[in-house]
């Protein structure tokens, strides 16, 4: 196998895998690293099944041009995908008991007996969290950013986020149209974990009227005021985007659930029909919540994303051919180049409070509840 410290050679077989929650533009990527691997470097493809749990049980398949015929618009990963098999902490059960363990070595030994030379890591900052550890283990890897939160610093957008976002704005005019019919507030609760990528940009491009996010805690009675003011202008309906991880001034996220086995175990959710509640009540008109979860996940993925994804596989690849590892492939203005998977997951980004898309949505009158 080669090692980060070995010099370069060429290498002859690399392995792919999509890991964490799948993403539209998954296949894009996976059609991209088949490929160009094929077609610019001559190298053989493996593809490995359900993320980092194919390297542990030694499950894969051959990824010939063949086999990634036709997968371009589909979304999804034909690969299948886990959020829960981390090789350096596998839940095991001993004596009734959940324990962990650290698989690592058995991982890098049936990539060895494999004969995959180098990785194409696909994944959100668990994934890639962990793709750096494989490197810091001395092998060979290449990280792809995905996640249709955008919530990842060293890339300025990931893949996936516009199928995303376009599967929320398309919900926003759905239950306009609904809410101006019967007079309601509709609220519309979005994924993006910790950030509020997704409600900012729905909410812009749907013309909500309200958006909070978690990087601005919200007054329910900021909220109302809205509410109210549109009803004085005679628009008695509202519409009120909210991001699964806001929170009440004073407040805390809403969890919905925990997965003990995942790199961050929390699951949010449940926010949303707080915030319809409450604005139910000191508005006094009728509201419905909408929970989009993961249709924002599924379906084809948007031309941009086919794109983007497609750019990432082909730079992925073109930095394991030329033996720079430990690094992620990014979108950087126009330009797809290479960042540290150090850095990459050294922090999130998340919506600048202040920023000039917080200030442009408040111009054209939408409020923050702040
Ligand atoms: O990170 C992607 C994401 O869809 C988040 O927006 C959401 O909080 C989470 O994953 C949901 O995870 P799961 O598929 O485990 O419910």
């Amino acid at each position: 196998m080669l090692t980060t410290n070995k010099a370069i050679q060429k290498i002859k077989k690399i392995g792919v895998l999509t890991g964490g929650g799948d993403c539209p533009g998954l296949n894009a990527v996976i059609r991209a690293v088949v490929k160009s691997g094929i077609r610019q470097h001559g190298v053989e493809v493996v593809g490995l099944i359900n993320g980092f749990a194919g390297l542990i049980h030694g499950e894969y398949r051959m990824l010939t041009e063949h086999a990634v015929s036709g997968i371009l618009p589909r979304g999804g990963t034909i690969l299948g995908t886990t959020n829960r098999d981390n090789p350096f902490r596998y839940a095991v059960q001993e004596k009734g008991e959940t324990v962990f363990q650290d698989l690592s070595d058995q991982a890098i030994e049936n990539m060895q007996q494999l004969g995959i030379e180098a990785l194409a890591i696909i994944g959100g900052d668990g994934t890639l969290a962990i793709a750096h550890q494989f490197y810091q283990k001395g092998v060979p890897v290449v990280g792809i950013p995905k996640t249709i939160d955008n919530d990842l610093s060293a890339t300025d957008v990931t893949f996936g986020f516009d199928t995303a976002l376009t599967t929320a704005c398309e919900a926003i005019d759905k239950l306009h149209t609904t809410a101006e019919s019967h007079h309601r507030v509709m609220v519309l609760e979005v994924m993006g974990r910790y950030a509020g990528w997704i409600a900012l940009h729905a909410g812009l491009s749907g013309g909500a009227d309200v958006i909070l996010i978690p990087e601005k805690p919200f007054s329910i009675e900021k909220v109302c005021a809205k509410v109210h003011e549109r009803c004085s202008q005679g628009k008695k309906f509202s519409i009120v985007v909210v991001a699964e991880g806001a929170a009440f001034e004073g407040g805390e996220m809403v969890v919905q659930r925990l997965v003990q086995e995942s790199h961050d175990p929390v699951r949010l959710g449940g926010i949303g029909q707080q915030v319809a509640n409450a604005v139910e009540k000191c508005a006094g008109l009728e509201t419905r919540v909408t929970v989009l979860g993961h249709l924002q996940r599924g379906g084809s993925p948007t031309a941009y994303d086919r794109i983007l994804g497609t750019r990432f596989g082909v730079m992925a690849v073109n930095l394991l051919a030329a033996g720079q590892f430990g690094q992620m492939v990014a979108l950087k203005g126009t330009e797809i180049l290479a960042v540290s998977l150090e850095e990459a997951i050294s922090r999130l980004k998340r919506v600048d409070p202040e920023g000039e898309m917080v200030q442009t949505a408040q111009s054209v009158g939408i409020s923050f509840g702040t």
